[in-house]
């Protein structure tokens, strides 16, 4: 199978191929019901008063759409964004030169912002709260410290990993939101969507096949409809039905429930080296070479949502289904080596 297909991450082209699928507003923004409710909320409160939205952080695995929301929500308060990464910003003078230049009501969007130094952090918090910036001018006996006034602005955080956000940091945001895999019948809708604006002709059940395989991630699934319609363009099918789509998704070798080969690796160790469990998270880290956050955060809560793994008091197990789904008989695994509780 192409390696990419089900990666979580989007490379460069793909950004700006995501860029055109990209809901505007509130309105197109599918799915995450709870959250966009929520949201309408707070937006209609902040605009009656004419103050910019509360600090927001939007958590959750790679391609469920929280850079699209932070965008949507710029638009949705009339409002630029400024739009920057953790990474992306090195030094305290790359900050303050962001925060002096935002105008009032402006969203400063920092993608990854748990990636951001311990320093700039500080900085940032101190911004966050009574938007004043703090700088150290100079240095030695000549060093002396200048507060700033900024604009009132809306910082939106975004992180596939909040675990690794400090605490003060985190307190500073009032409107703390953690995105969820999508279901199946969200994920169609996207997928129709999308298709419209592809201009593919996209049948109720092969936006079904492509859905289920897109392990809860629209980022997934608009790259599956991508390929699926490279097939039925090339076969010069007009119309993409549910045999259609299943026929691509055959010769794609996409997996019947959207695995990837990090899924696979998780699920046959469990299943294989331990037995189908239970097995802790530092044995199964060790065995498959994935931090125990990664393994926290992006592997397990879909394999969970799915009924392929279960996590009990005593570890992790992999449900008959998955081992089904693996060709590994359940109940038949070879014994789990007895030191296996060592580590955990
Ligand atoms: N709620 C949604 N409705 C419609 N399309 C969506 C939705 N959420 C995401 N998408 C689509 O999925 C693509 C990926 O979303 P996005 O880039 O916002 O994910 P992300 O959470 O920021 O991912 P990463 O953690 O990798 O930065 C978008 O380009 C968009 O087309
Ligand atoms: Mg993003």
């Amino acid at each position: 199978m192409d390696g990419e297909l089900l990666e979580r991450q989007a490379g460069e082209d793909e950004r700006r191929v995501e860029t055109a699928l990209r809901p505007r507003s509130l309105e197109e923004y599918l799915g995450q019901k709870q959250i966009v409710d929520n949201l309408r909320v707070f937006l209609e409160a902040a605009r009656q008063r004419g103050e910019p939205l509360d600090h927001v952080l939007l958590a959750g695995p790679p391609g469920l759409g929280k850079t699209t929301l932070a965008h949507v929500i710029a638009h949705e308060m009339g409002a630029s964004i400024r739009a920057t990464s953790g990474p992306a910003i090195e030094r305290a003078g790359d900050l303050a030169a962001i925060l002096t230049h935002l105008e009032p009501l402006d969203v400063f969007f920092i993608d990854e912002i748990h990636r951001l130094s311990p320093t700039l952090e500080e900085i940032l918090y101190a911004a966050m709260e009574d938007f004043q910036l703090d700088l150290v001018v100079g240095q030695g006996p000549t060093a002396r410290s200048v507060k700033l006034d900024l604009p009132r602005f809306t910082l939106i955080g975004a992180s596939t990993r909040v675990g690794l956000l400090t605490s003060p940091l985190r307190e500073r945001f009032g409107i703390v939101h953690h995105l969820e895999y999508y279901p199946e019948g969200d994920l169609r809708q996207i997928l129709k969507r999308s298709a419209g604006l592809l201009d593919v002709s996209l049948v109720d059940g092969a936006a079904s096949e492509i859905a289920r395989r897109s392990r809860g991630t629209p980022r997934i699934a608009n790259r599956l409809l991508r390929r699926v319609r490279d097939f039925a363009q090339v076969d010069a099918v007009e119309k993409i039905d549910a045999a259609v789509a299943r026929h691509a998704l055959e010769r794609l070798q996409v997996d019947e429930y959207g695995l990837d080969e990090v899924d696979r690796r998780f699920l046959v160790a469990i299943g294989e080296k331990f037995g189908g469990g239970p097995v802790g998270l530092n044995t199964l880290s060790a065995a498959i070479g994935e931090e125990k956050d990664t393994i926290e955060e992006f592997i397990e809560p879909y394999l969970v949502q799915i009924g392929f793994v279960d996590r009990t008091p005593r570890g992790r197990c992999a449900t008959p289904r998955a081992l089904r789904h693996l060709g590994l008989e359940p109940g038949r695994q070879r014994p789990a080596p007895r030191q296996r509780r060592l580590l955990d």
